[in-house]
């Protein structure tokens, strides 16, 4: 998406690739909304611990990331011996797909890579193929994100009030995001509407990654408390809800998404709000049963005792901070914290599943699964 940087306007994607140096390059996302920058990392470990360290995060960016890193760790691999060949490239797999647990998108887009690769006789051209395939696996996710906007920009109309979680933004695909891909498809098609962005603590996304997001394409929004999203749905300002995930069932319909979203999506039943997930096929997991087994990540507990941000003037709008960023414990000093990073949303809370094939209901996904892998 367009980013407006000392008034000049460009274009970027969230992860890419240079050659040239065997690196891969990602906004650090953790510096948003106050620094933007570009950091390269060296080697596939670097890049699986990026995607630990949330330098980069959210399902299609870690998938395009991860793909990208397998390029990597097989681009340097030095020698013709295709066995010692493919255990160096089963380690890098391996390291990352631990570097996150609950995204299903790093797995799918791995494998997807390591298909393609099998298709090459020796060490060189399986290589070449890994690259042609981490490359194939990023277009493809913005062409999905572009797919997401045409079919969800019909659930939008003029007038109306969305609610989205976290951050399912450009930022967390490679370009366009998912759950904002009907939001900026509408808005080309001239509708007018306002998005409240749930704060999402504790890493606060949706205040610091979708509000920047939305500010830069001159969306109207507003960031509101986790709590207050109730409140809003009770008094009638809240239309539609959409949201992204970081693995849907394809069995079940079952969405993990950020913590947070089950919570929502049972309020916007009892208040008849249709709640939809925007996903690309990368996001789908066809072998799970269950959503109770989807790996939910468990993290740090500094992150729900304090927040990270910018040392600043409370009463101050815009650009009146030190630009010193700093971490604050809020919380009582001897307390401890539980700190699950996802939650799963049944499939009977959920309105429709907005993927490139369409509009489907939860449990339509397994029925469409030519369409949709
Ligand atoms: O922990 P994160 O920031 O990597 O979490 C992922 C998310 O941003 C959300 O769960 C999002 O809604 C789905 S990712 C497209």
């Amino acid at each position: 998406m367009n980013v407006t940087l000392r008034g000049r306007t460009q274009h970027f994607r969230t992860v890419t690739f240079d050659a040239g140096t065997n690196a891969v390059q990602m906004i650090e996302q953790r510096l948003l909304p106050h620094e933007f920058k570009i950091v390269a990392t060296p080697n596939y470990i670097a890049t699986a611990r990026a995607i630990t360290d949330m330098v980069v995060r959210g399902a299609g960016a870690i998938g395009a990331t991860a793909a990208y890193g397998l390029a990597q760790g097989a681009l340097a691999f030095r020698g013709r011996d295709l066995n010692k060949f493919q255990r160096q490239v089963d380690r890098v797999q391996k390291t990352l797909a631990d570097a996150r647990p609950t995204a299903v998108d790093p797995v799918n887009a791995m494998n997807g890579v390591r298909r393609q690769m099998g298709r090459g006789e020796s060490v060189a051209e399986q290589q070449s193929l890994a690259l042609a395939a981490a490359e194939a696996f990023a277009n493809e996710d913005v062409h999905h994100c572009e797919s997401i906007g045409r079919h969800g920009a019909k659930l939008i109309r003029s007038g109306m009030r969305i609610l989205t979680h976290c951050n399912a933004g450009w930022l967390a695909f490679v370009d366009v995001g998912s759950a904002t891909a009907p939001i900026y498809a509408a808005q080309a098609q001239g509708k007018q509407f306002h998005v409240f962005c749930d704060e999402t603590r504790p890493r606060s996304q949706g205040a610091t990654l979708t509000a920047w997001e939305l500010a830069e394409q001159k969306v109207s929004h507003q960031i509101i408390a986790d709590n207050a999203a109730g409140h809003l749905m009770q008094r009638g300002e809240i239309d539609l809800v959409i949201v992204g995930s970081d693995r849907v069932l394809g069995r079940t319909g079952e969405v993990a998404n950020k913590i947070g979203t089950y919570t929502k999506a049972v309020l916007a039943a009892r208040h008849k709000i249709p709640f939809y997930v925007a996903i690309p096929c990368s996001t789908i997991d066809w072998n799970l049963k269950h959503g109770v087994d989807i790996p939910i990540e468990d993290r740090h507990e500094s992150e729900v005792l304090g927040a990270w941000g910018i040392i600043a003037n409370p009463h101050a709008k815009g650009r009146a901070h030190t630009g010193q960023r700093a971490y604050i414990r809020v919380a009582n000093p001897t307390s401890g914290a539980r700190n699950p990073g996802f939650d799963v949303t049944p499939a009977e809370l959920i309105a429709g599943i907005i993927t490139p094939a369409g509009i489907f209901k939860p449990g339509e996904l397994w029925k469409q699964r030519q369409r949709l892998q």
